[in-house]
């Protein structure tokens, strides 16, 4: 299964609700939200107070990026503001087995992050822990950066390591993922793909959603398959995932019709 996680480093910050809405109805499963801290990258963003505030409007997984130093000072606030997956990086991480422990004793996914420059051996002893190992295509800190093409190959490695290991993470990939190179990183074995500009950049969030997943089910599966979620419910005559709660609207006033769903099949 491909999932779209829409990164909203490159929404606009005023209408964050808004935007993840508009994502998650164009097909978007997880909400991918970068932690920068200005030290380990050279960028600032949020932390666990807009994850909290963003907690009361969706119940979708938030996908939590954590591009900081010291990463264990801010898994507690994280997982309590509602984060449900947590990455950290290999490179910001001393003691990289006690830091996963950590997400996991706090009810979240751990996931591990590698920076273009850090080979997938510096996963090796890790790799049994965690839920989904992400894979950098661009020196993280920035949206809008061009895809490095060699991450393709790290993803070939990494998806055959996990096979003859018999692991089951997920692989997701993050960084320049656009129509002209999401095809290669789902052919090279990723099955989640993280899009920030993609998707926020112009005025169609929900449109450019659809169609990065198109291009990325059709690489994937070729032509006839579905949107990844079933999960669809009609809202004011469009799918949206079961677990998104509108703004300004009680959960008990949205439609439940999962089978209306065709809009969202791949031609
Ligand atoms: C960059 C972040 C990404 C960023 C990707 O450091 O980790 O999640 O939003 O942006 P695009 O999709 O524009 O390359
Ligand atoms: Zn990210």
């Amino acid at each position: 299964m491909i999932e779209l996680a829409a990164s909203l480093l490159s929404a606009d910050f005023a209408r964050l609700g808004a935007e993840a809405q508009a994502a998650i109805e164009g097909g978007a499963t997880l909400l991918h939200l970068d932690i920068m801290d200005g030290h380990f990258v050279p960028n600032l963003t949020i932390g666990p107070p807009v994850v909290a505030s963003l907690r009361k409007v969706s119940r979708i997984p938030f996908d939590c990026h954590l591009m900081i130093e010291y990463p264990d000072e801010f898994i507690p606030a994280l997982a309590e503001a509602g984060a449900d997956w947590i990455s950290v990086h290999q490179e910001a991480c001393t003691h990289l087995d006690r830091t996963l422990h950590l997400i996991a004793s706090h009810g979240c996914q751990a996931g591990v992050v590698l920076n273009p420059a850090t080979p997938i051996h510096a996963l090796d002893e890790v790799l049994p822990l965690v839920h989904h190992v992400l894979v950098m295509s661009v020196n993280p800190g920035f949206g809008s950066q061009t895809f490095i093409h060699s991450s393709l190959k790290k993803i070939e490695s990494l998806a055959k390591v996990r096979e003859s290991r018999g692991l089951q993470f997920l692989i997701e990939v993050d960084g320049g993922v656009h129509h002209d190179t999401a095809a290669g990183i789902v052919r090279a074995g990723a099955e989640i793909l993280v899009a920030g500009s993609a998707v926020f950049e112009g005025d169609n969030p929900r449109e450019n959603a659809k169609r990065l997943l198109e291009s990325a089910l059709l690489a994937a599966n070729g032509p006839g398959q579905e949107i990844s979620t079933a999960n669809y419910q009609l809202y004011r005559g469009q799918p949206i995932p079961y677990d998104w709660i509108p703004e300004g609207t009680s959960h008990s006033e949205t439609p439940v019709t999962p089978s209306e769903n065709s809009a969202f099949r791949v031609r």
